[in-house]
């Protein structure tokens, strides 16, 4: 198993270049299943998550090539419907599989993603969307199973207990562009990932309005052609390179991001004294203005704060001045870094759905800790790079599940992180 050797202290400086959006690029991916048409999808991040989707495309008929950040498509086979366990327990997000699947051949079988160690993550959500879409679904034998002679275009509310859903948006549209009539989505997602899906299904030939708000107007269309169509930047990657360049006390130049997707992400940083510069042209210079202020942040869907930067915003006030509460409204659990943190010499603590950070600039020392999930393996190699001696980060295949060559990324601007095999393993 590898692991990340990270000696802390060195400033970054230079240019990082932000890839394509995972979270954009796996329901995009999985709608290419829609149409007997070629795909061709540009900047895609060469991810494990996405070559695990691609396994479980091709089970479903899909035939792919993935070279140089471009993925291009064409079903084959229309025979296989089922997406099992052991390809759906690598990632929860093949979910997004079943609304193409079933909308394109009333028929599908994904088994349940279940639980992971960010929270409990049902899709009751998914299930109630597609349901209002005269798809008759439940749950069984461990799988989500769906069938349907003719979906119906009808109003459906996807709010749930903690706000809307990203991959129930995504299922429940990705089903109703292709049903008879007009679907109405109310409290849908509206997270630029989801904007992004929304473009590339108009660009097949869906009709999809009100992209960007809580309320889509869908007319559905009796069949979607081909598309090209390029995935926007890794808003998660790019906030994450923010707080790499601000904790280093360094001078970073990030390009390929949208500002306008960044504006939680930079405006909390900046409440913390972090310089943020924007450059035309998709760029930000990210510098360090002194010693970091705390401050209190609420996770939110967006436009708020995202709950994948709270482990790494968390990581910075770590190594401010002063209290900062740090407070999941997406996933109340989602705090498994905390112990992490505290190993590397960090002072926080939890409370319910909060996190109270004892900020303390210069406390950091490096540390064996292991990795929980894909944003908590940022967090820690952002403490990594700031924290006094050598952290030993491990299980970081999290981190590839999600970072496209993040080490490579970090040693380019002058970050000291080493992969290497290690003999060790954790349990839980
Ligand atoms: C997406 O997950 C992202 N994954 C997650 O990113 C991200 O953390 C999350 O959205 C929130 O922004 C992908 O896009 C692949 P949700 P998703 O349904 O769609 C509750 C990362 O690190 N809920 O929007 O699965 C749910 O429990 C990953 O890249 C229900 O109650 O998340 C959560 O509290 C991790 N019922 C909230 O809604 C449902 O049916 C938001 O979940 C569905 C969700």
């Amino acid at each position: 198993m590898e692991q990340f050797v990270v000696t802390g202290g060195n400033r970054l400086e230079g240019r990082v270049q932000i890839s394509g959006s995972k979270n954009a690029a796996l329901p995009i991916l999985a709608a290419t299943l829609l149409t007997d048409e070629e795909c061709r999808i540009e900047g895609v991040p060469d991810l494990r998550d996405v070559r695990n989707l691609l396994t479980i495309l091709e089970n479903l008929g899909l035939q792919s090539t993935f070279e140089d950040g471009v993925v291009t498509t064409r079903v084959s086979s229309e025979t296989n419907s089922t997406a099992p366990y052991e390809h759906v327990r690598k990632m929860r997000a093949s979910i997004c599989v079943l609304g193409p699947l079933v909308a394109k051949r009333g028929v599908a079988e994904v088994s349940l993603p279940g639980g992971c160690v960010i929270g409990v993550r049902p899709i009751e959500l998914h299930v109630k969307g597609l349901s209002d879409l005269g798809v008759d679904i439940r749950v069984e034998d461990g799988f989500v199973k769906a069938r349907c002679q003719e979906l119906r275009g009808h109003s459906t509310y996807l709010g749930g207990t903690f706000g809307s859903s990203v991959l129930g948006t995504a299922n429940v549209m990705s089903a109703a562009v292709l049903a008879r009539g007009r679907t109405i989505i109310e409290h849908a997602a509206c997270e630029p990932e989801i904007q992004d899906l929304a473009h590339m299904l108009n660009s097949m030939g869906a009709e999809i309005q009100g992209i960007g708000s809580h309320h889509l107007v869908i007319d559905g269309v009796k069949q979607l052609g081909g598309t090209v169509h390029r995935v926007i930047p890794d808003r998660i990657e790019a906030g994450t390179f923010m707080v790499a360049g601000a904790i280093t006390g360094g001078d970073l130049m990030i390009e390929g991001l949208v500002m306008n997707h960044m504006l939680a992400v930079s405006d909390k940083l900046k409440e913390s004294g972090v310089i943020i510069d924007e450059i035309p042209d998709n760029a930000v210079r990210v510098r360090a203005g002194g010693i970091f202020r705390a401050v209190d942040v609420t996770t939110l869907p967006y436009p708020g704060f995202p709950t994948d930067m709270q482990a790494q915003l968390m990581a910075l006030l770590s190594t401010a001045s002063g209290t900062s509460v740090v407070t999941e409204k997406i996933y109340p659990d989602r705090f498994m870094h905390v112990a992490e943190y505290n190993r590397l010499g960090a002072r926080v603590r939890k409370e319910g759905p909060s996190a109270i950070v004892e900020g303390a600039p210069d406390m950091l020392s490096g540390a064996p800790v292991m990795a929980s999930d894909l944003r908590a393996s940022a967090g820690l190699v952002l403490m990594g790079l700031v924290a006094k001696g050598q952290t030993h980060i491990n299980r970081i295949y999290h981190i590839d599940r999600g970072y496209e060559c993040i080490d490579q990324k970090l040693r380019a601007i002058g970050g000291d992180v080493q992969r290497r095999e290690a003999n060790v393993d954790f349990e839980f």
